[in-house]
């Protein structure tokens, strides 16, 4: 298999060609933020909010952007160019750069710049039919849930409770609150009414969340920003994460119990549809 396009400080290269100094400050500290952007048909989806984000992060952590917005939608499009697939998954990476290891920082150093474009996972089948199986765990992470920062430790051993109970995803509990997964934000619809945590500090503000409002909103289903009770979980008509790569997913089980009757719900159905709809 041919290996994944890639963009490294400028240059255009094939992935395994790629190199970093383990003095970089990504490497060494977790120091960066990233995005992850979908590409339907050579097309992303929702491409200025994803920037926006990403400038969002990069303020959030004091590095200046290294491109000017057509400079990153230049550079995400010819990673689509060289790209053999049509639907893609971009990730990009933006670190502090790299220096002798001191957690104090210069405020002029160069930005080290990553970005590649492999093939979009498809969403299994089963996934749709049967609906996924949710896991819950206490949230260890930091008070800056909002930055998309490569630092995701926490996050991973969430996600890796999730895998070892068969399950796809771990939703995190704060304070007795159900927040987001561990790579995705949660739904939830309690007699026809969709909720979700607002947008604070304590969640990454998903691309795929504020399309899904709006999407609730062409629909004309009530949808509101509040917070979750974590029992709300065990007693909800239907219960979804979402994320660029899992769009809109039904959950069926949370903890080993049966979400509603255990099937995915009609609010769902209806909102996975529409998206559907608007992918093309
Ligand atoms: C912690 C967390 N929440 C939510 C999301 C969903 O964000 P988006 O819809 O922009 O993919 C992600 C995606 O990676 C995530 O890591």
């Amino acid at each position: 298999m041919s290996s994944a396009p890639a963009f490294l400080n400028g240059e255009y290269l094939p992935l395994e060609e790629c190199r970093v100094s383990v003095l970089d400050r990504g490497f060494i500290f977790g120091d960066g933020i990233y995005e992850l952007i979908t590409v339907y048909q050579n097309q992303p989806f929702y491409l200025a909010q994803h920037l926006d984000r990403l400038q969002r992060s990069l303020s959030e952590i004091k590095v200046v952007s290294p491109y000017s917005e057509s400079e990153w939608k230049e550079l995400i499009t010819n990673l689509i160019q060289r790209s053999e697939d049509q639907d893609l998954a971009i990730y990009i990476q933006v670190t502090r750069g790299v220096a002798p290891r001191d957690h104090v920082y210069a405020n002029n150093m160069t930005p080290t710049v990553f970005a590649m474009a492999n093939k979009l996972p498809i969403v299994p089948k089963k996934f749709l039919e049967k609906g996924i199986e949710l896991v819950t765990t206490t949230d260890t992470r930091w008070q800056r849930c909002d930055i998309k920062a490569i630092s995701l430790l926490a996050n991973i051993l969430a996600k890796q409770e999730a895998t070892e109970a068969d399950a796809v995803e771990t939703i995190m509990i704060r304070d007795d609150c159900a927040l987001e997964g561990s790579a995705s934000n949660l739904f939830l619809v309690r007699n026809g009414i969709v909720y979700t945590h607002p947008k604070d500090n304590l969640i990454l503000p998903g691309i795929t969340r504020d399309f899904t409002i709006e999407l609730l909103e062409e629909l004309g289903i009530e949808c509101k920003q509040q917070h979750i009770p974590k029992d709300w979980l065990y007693s909800s008509d239907e219960l979804w994460i979402t994320s660029s790569t899992k769009e809109v997913l039904a959950a069926t089980k949370i903890d080993q119990r049966l979400v509603a009757d255990g099937k995915p719900g009609e609010v769902w159905r209806k909102t996975y549809n529409l998206y559907q709809q608007h992918k093309m």
